[in-house]
């Protein structure tokens, strides 16, 4: 496995619409996807982060990985498993919105409060190729509208609808922090 480099903003491939994946090429248990996988996962934890798009680590392919569980930057958040999702596309969105702060690791030193669907339903493939349906609320939820928007070529400030809730982390820690919006 290998630390992977993350793509920035001002990279054209995070604003590309990601190719799906070719699922025969997916279940080769040795093939080069499984090891991009692996790679992205490996990425994800080194660089503290709780998801990461294919993109991100200048692939455009519809893959996204997302854990959550004892991470240093989110400690009140919900532990959420190692998940992979291969081509997912979100069925449904709830109308009830949350706001919350997001931050990403394209985007590094950024933060805004985001407006996403309190609970989605989604439609995608695992790691191996197999069918998966799920929902998604809450913290879950915001993580894969979060993820599943950079295979569409957005990051969170395309979502931002006040632009007053931009900040960079140490001025997001000294005055938004005591706020009661969440942390993503
Ligand atoms: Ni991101």
């Amino acid at each position: 496995m290998a630390v992977l480099e993350i793509a920035r903003l001002g990279n054209p491939i995070l604003r590309k619409v990601a190719e799906p994946v070719d699922l025969t090429a997916l279940a080769q248990k040795d093939g080069e996807l499984q090891r991009l996988i692996d790679d992205m996962i490996e990425t994800m934890r080194h660089e503290n982060g709780a998801g990461i798009a294919a993109p991100q680590v200048s692939r455009s392919l519809q893959i996204v990985v997302f854990e959550c569980e004892g991470n240093e930057r989110y400690p009140d958040r919900p532990d959420i498993p190692l998940t992979v999702l291969v081509n997912p596309v979100i069925t449904r969105y709830s109308g009830e919105t949350v706001m919350g702060w997001e931050g990403c690791l394209s985007l590094v030193d950024l933060r805004g409060l985001v407006p996403r669907s309190q609970s989605i339903r989604l439609e995608a493939y695992d790691r191996w190729g197999q069918r998966i349906e799920m929902e998604a609320d809450d913290f879950r939820a915001v993580v894969i509208q979060h993820e599943t928007d950079h295979l569409l070529g957005k990051v969170f400030l395309d979502r931002m609808t006040d632009m007053t809730q931009l900040a960079y982390q140490k001025e997001f820690e000294t005055y938004w922090l005591q706020s009661d919006s969440v942390e993503v």
